[in-house]
């Protein structure tokens, strides 16, 4: 059982998730400020891991951060720049300062605020993390990443250029996509719809993940896939890289047509470390 350290203020979200009535814009108002500020200290999680291991969507942090979403009207953000931004004026940028021991590269990126994010993360520019993100310890988030909505990053994992973790608000229900510690996401990857990459994977450049997607395991002869509500689950410590599959059915087998399916060709070895050693000096 994860412990519910947030019930009062879970309550109070639950109560304006359907309606807003009127004359507690303020109060709910109220509520969203007190989420954005757990989630940008790491306190409260739009998903939390249990102790057998199982990830959990905590729905009431999504219902918080759309409910800053209805609550929010567009404003001028940066006036003074030649090149102004408009956003909703309850989703502001998360405020930095040096205290907070990330390094953040200057070019183009943008974290939200409701994204915590720990000491010793790296971010290249240009990158973005939105509202609800948990990026951990030592991660590096390289040029051109995007780190969705609510998605949960573990320590030292490397996401590298152009890697795109999708967002998960809606349904609230639904689990974000989780990234677990000492992952290698490769150049150019997708995971996307809750897909779960258990600690150590790695994902070959150009792997896309989505909660449709078949991935095959060539060392124990297995077919991961999502299965009602549980989700796509790539194995700690998996190589996977990117393939495909001939179709069964006419016309396309008698057309060769091929699907895009990953495969795990191989659990991580020292191969793999020399492969994907992390430059430990960029990082410091
Ligand atoms: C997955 C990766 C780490 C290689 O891991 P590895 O453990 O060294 O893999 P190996 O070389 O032992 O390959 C095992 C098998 O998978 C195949 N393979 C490896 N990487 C592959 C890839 N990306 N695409 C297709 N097949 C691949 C190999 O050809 C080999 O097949 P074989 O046994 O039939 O010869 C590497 O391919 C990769 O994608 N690295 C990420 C690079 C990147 O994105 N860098 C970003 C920097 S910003």
């Amino acid at each position: 059982m994860i412990k519910d350290t947030f019930a009062g203020l879970r309550a109070e979200i639950e109560r304006f998730e359907h309606q807003i009535p009127s004359g507690s814009e303020a109060e709910a108002l109220a509520a969203f400020e007190r989420l954005v500020e757990a989630l940008r200290r790491g306190e409260a999680r739009a998903a939390e891991r249990d102790e057998h291991g199982v990830w959990r969507a905590n729905g009431w942090v999504k219902s918080g951060i759309l409910l800053g979403f209805k609550l929010g009207r567009v404003q001028s953000v940066h006036e003074s720049s030649s090149f102004p931004f408009f956003d909703k004026h309850t989703l502001p940028l998360r405020p930095a300062i040096l205290e907070d021991g990330v390094r953040i590269v200057p070019g183009g990126s943008a974290i939200r605020d409701g994204a915590f994010i720990a000491p010793g993360v790296v971010c290249m520019p240009p990158m973005y993390i939105n509202i609800g993100a948990f990026v951990d310890e030592g991660t590096m988030v390289d040029s051109h990443a995007l780190i969705g909505s609510c998605a949960q990053i573990g320590k030292r994992v490397h996401l590298s250029a152009a890697a795109q973790i999708g967002g998960v608000l809606e349904p609230v229900g639904a689990l974000p996509v989780i990234i677990e510690d000492g992952v290698l996401v490769g150049g150019n990857c997708g995971v996307y719809e809750g897909t779960v990459v258990r600690a150590n994977a790695v994902l070959g450049a150009g792997v896309i993940l989505t909660g449709s997607t078949q991935v095959f395991d060539l060392v124990y002869d297995r077919v991961y896939r999502r299965d009602g509500d549980s989700p796509l689950e790539i194995p700690t410590g998996a190589v996977v890289v990117p393939g495909s599959r001939p179709v069964q059915t006419e016309p396309g087998r008698s057309a060769g047509i091929h699907l895009s399916t990953p495969v795990i060709v191989k659990y991580r070895d020292e191969k793999t470390e020399t492969s994907a050693r992390l430059e430990d000096l960029l990082r410091r």
